[in-house]
């Protein structure tokens, strides 16, 4: 089928959201139609090596030289080393087109420090915060609720709410065990809810139906994943609410310079949205968050896929 266009997915990756991305690799190349699509799989190991779809071992110039042979990469991949610029920076030099942002947006959605930067310079808040280092950890003084997180991390490794001081210290050695920076951020109260933002080849922008995070009240960052927490999407939202929340997805989208979908969550305060964070190459199952928000906007899985290549060939 030589009409067929290579796509190669790209899963897996050197950080803690590995498995996390081989999930979304696995349900990615399985939803690209294969009449259309000739897909080859490209796994990069914890501890860096790069594998093909067999499983063989090929060496950085080994896989360099198999994506040359691919019409568009999908690098369905998050974290360091990966959604951070660097797999952007190796395909650009590699003249490999791609799916999603490029090297400066990877790498500044993946600080949330510059994040908070950038979005507060657009005129989006956040929550108010500090950056720390291992040497200037021991100077600061808690005297309120607080969230340490490690400032490049991901899938909650390493946050902690800090409600008590005599906590503070555990929470600051677990974060900076990940991440040489990190952020104490005031703790937000409000409601958890994404939104998803595509960017067209055109120049157009599309925001999907906005999704809420529903936990059971609880503050506790497990049920995030451990199944407990309940995708509401289209999110019960009033009118001047959700063109807050989409003036701000699309004014930081713009502001990082994101490209193809990248996933930008809110908490909806009494004092409306303040974004917590943005994910560039966010999770990708069928049964993720953007794929659930643009299905609730009548794009299907495979369309969304479809939309994300065609406009990488286009373009
Ligand atoms: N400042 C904050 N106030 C309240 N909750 C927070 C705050 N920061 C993070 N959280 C909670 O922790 C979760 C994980 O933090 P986040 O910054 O999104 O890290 P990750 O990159 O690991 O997803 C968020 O989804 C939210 O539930
Ligand atoms: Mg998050």
């Amino acid at each position: 089928m030589s009409s067929a266009i290579r796509v190669a997915v790209l899963g897996g990756g050197q950080n803690c959201e590995h498995d996390v991305s081989l999930a979304s690799a696995t349900s990615v190349a399985a939803a690209l139609d294969p009449t259309r699509y000739d897909v080859v799989r490209l796994t990069i190991d914890p501890d860096g090596g790069w594998r093909d779809g067999r499983g063989d071992l090929l060496g950085i110039a080994g896989a360099v030289h198999l994506l040359t042979t691919c019409d568009v990469v999908l690098p369905v991949l998050h974290g360091p080393k990966a959604e951070d610029g660097t797999l952007a920076g190796l395909l650009d030099l590699a003249g490999v087109p791609y799916v999603g942002s490029g090297v400066r947006a990877g790498a500044l959605a993946m600080d949330k420090w510059a994040t908070k930067l950038v979005a507060e310079a657009v005129g989006v808040a956040t929550a108010p915060g500090v950056m720390l280092t291992a040497a200037t950890a021991r100077s600061y003084r808690w005297t309120h609720p607080v969230v340490v997180k490690p400032i490049a991390a991901g899938s909650s490794h390493g946050v902690a709410l800090v409600t008590e001081p005599d906590r503070l210290e555990a929470a600051l050695r677990a974060a900076l065990a990940l991440d040489e920076r990190v952020l104490v951020e005031d703790l937000v109260v409000g409601r958890e809810i994404d939104l998803a933002v595509l960017g067209r080849s055109d120049g157009t922008r599309i925001v999907a139906p906005a999704l809420e995070i529903v936990t059971d009240g609880l503050f506790d960052f497990a049920t995030k994943y451990d199944g407990s927490a309940v995708f509401q999407v289209p999110a019960a939202l009033d009118e001047a609410d959700l063109k807050a929340l989409e003036h701000a997805a699309l004014a930081v989208y713009d502001a990082l310079g994101c490209a193809g979908v990248a996933r930008v969550d809110f908490f909806l305060t009494s004092n409306g949205p303040v974004l917590n964070e943005v994910n560039t190459f966010p999770g990708f199952t069928e049964q993720s968050q953007v794929p659930k928000m643009f299905a609730a906007g009548g794009t299907s899985y495979g369309d969304l896929l479809d939309l994300l290549v065609q406009d990488v060939l286009e373009g």
